[in-house]
């Protein structure tokens, strides 16, 4: 790997996009290497948690590479889209929680990228927007799809249209990312929350991400009962003993993913 980094410590894998001189743009090279990051993180076993973020103290992701994208032709730029949403889906079917750290500029397919991850946090001088409109393009790799479905329709209109910038606090009042840290404490919190995670079952983390996910394309009650099937798989595990042992014992669980 070139242009992202993967380190794994105590079963938190941090990738982290290595162009800091572009502001970590996506080039092709980059969502290849993405791509591949999280084919070998799904299966690793010594990883319970993902974390993606930007090298540097500027940016988390300032877009797609605007000088490739100027390249494009009408059949090239489906395809880059096409290919850019593959990568993003991955991520976010990831069976692993996957945390968007944001330290600093999300833009453009930066924010699309945070979009496609689990939980997003970020910085109190991260900024978010999808400025492609400014460019004379959409959002192509999900943006127009995922902002509406996590912030509701008029706000995320609102950004797609109007390609503004919106602070940290601002993305925390509109439900685009969840906790907001002083830059400073940024990856002390990031690490405590990805810990919390790690203590938790991880069959219930795989079976609450896939509920959620698949579920929200269901209609409620076909939701609901998905949700019911998933709740008594669960049942059956060893890890939903240990859960309730443990809490009856007065004792940390201790979760083997069986
Ligand atoms: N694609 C390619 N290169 C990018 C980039 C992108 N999306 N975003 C930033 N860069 C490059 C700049 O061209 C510059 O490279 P250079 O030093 O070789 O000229 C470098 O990263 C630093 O960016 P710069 O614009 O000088 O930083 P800034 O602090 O003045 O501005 C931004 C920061 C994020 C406001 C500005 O870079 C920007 O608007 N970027 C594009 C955002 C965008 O439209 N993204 C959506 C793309 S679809």
């Amino acid at each position: 790997m070139s242009v992202i980094s993967i380190e794994t410590v105590d079963r938190i894998a941090w990738v982290t996009l290595q162009r800091p001189e572009k502001l970590n743009a996506l080039n092709t090279e980059v969502l290849k290497e993405l791509d591949c990051a999280f084919a070998g993180l799904e299966h690793d076993e010594k990883v319970g948690v993902v974390v993606v973020t930007g090298a540097g103290e500027k940016a988390f992701v300032a877009g797609a590479d605007i000088g490739e994208l100027r390249e494009l032709d009408s059949a090239s730029a489906r395809r880059q889209g096409l290919a850019g949403q593959a990568v993003f889906n991955r991520i976010e079917q990831m069976p692993k929680p996957v945390l968007a750290m944001v330290n600093g500029f999300a833009l453009g397919g930066g924010c699309e990228l945070a979009l496609a991850c689990h939980v997003r946090v970020a910085s109190e001088t991260a900024r978010f927007g999808l400025p492609e409109v400014s460019l004379g393009i959409i959002p192509g790799y999900g943006g127009t799809q995922r902002l509406p479905r996590l912030v509701g329709k008029g706000v995320a209109l609102d950004m797609i249209l109007s390609g503004d910038l919106v602070g940290a606090a601002d993305a925390l009042r509109i439900g685009l990312v969840s906790r907001v840290f002083p830059a400073a404490e940024l990856k002390a919190g990031t690490e405590k929350l990805a810990r919390t995670l790690l203590s938790r079952g991880p069959l219930a983390l795989r079976q609450a991400l896939t509920a959620v996910h698949q579920g929200l394309e269901m209609p409620l009650e076909q939701g609901l009962q998905f949700e019911a099937a998933l709740f008594g798989l669960l049942a059956a595990t060893e890890d939903m003993k240990e859960g309730m042992a443990a809490f009856l014992e007065k004792r940390p669980a201790q979760f083997k993913g069986l």
